[in-house]
């Protein structure tokens, strides 16, 4: 059962787009959360590449998403993570709904990634909560088996011509 929230999220958090200062925050957050290393050069890359949102406390990064460019309209969600003791009170809903927009004015129609139970660090419960968000949150899951689900959403309509993201993949 979630903390009853009124869907602005926790107090004293705010969000922002993601900066390669950022880097450590997110690995260490990885660490906590996921229990595995993360490659900085990759996060670093796609926080200067791709719209990003960061959660900032006082206390430093509390939550974070970044993304890739799956194809030159298509937006992978590439990584994220809530700490854990702020869970179930918006935030991550939040997060989704600024980086949505973002997206959508960069050219992308839409959202792809995949979430998997089979992950180190992860198990049932915790990609159940994830699959459970996201569902919530409009994606649908177009393939799965017995430990993936790969979510997809359309974002709507195209962005002003001359906006969609460049080159072929
Ligand atoms: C998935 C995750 C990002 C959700 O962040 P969050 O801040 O807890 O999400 P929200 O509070 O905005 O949840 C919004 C809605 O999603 C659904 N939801 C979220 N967590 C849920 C859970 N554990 N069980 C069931 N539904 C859940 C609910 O409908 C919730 O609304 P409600 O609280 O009013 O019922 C967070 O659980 C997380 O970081 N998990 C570990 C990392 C991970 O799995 N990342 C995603 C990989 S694909």
């Amino acid at each position: 059962m979630g903390i009853p929230h009124d869907g602005s999220g926790p107090a004293g958090i705010t969000l922002r787009g993601g900066v390669a200062g950022d880097v450590p925050g997110i690995i260490d957050l990885i660490r906590r959360e996921n229990h595995r290393p993360a490659n900085p050069d990759r996060i670093r890359r796609r926080l200067a590449q791709m719209p990003s949102v960061i959660a900032a406390s006082e206390s430093g990064i509390v939550a974070f998403i970044y993304c890739r460019r799956f194809s030159p309209d298509l937006v992978e969600l590439s990584n994220m993570v809530v700490d854990s003791s702020l869970r179930r009170r918006g935030l991550g809903g939040r997060m989704v709904d600024r980086l949505e927009p973002q997206l959508q004015a960069a050219g992308f129609r839409g959202a792809v990634f995949v979430n998997c139970r089979l992950h180190v660090g992860t198990s049932d419960q915790r990609a159940a909560a994830a699959r459970a968000f996201w569902l919530r949150r409009g994606y649908q899951i177009v393939f799965a088996t017995h430990g993936s689900a790969v979510f997809s959403k359309a974002f709507g309509p195209a962005a002003p011509e001359g906006d969609a993201r460049g080159t072929a993949a």
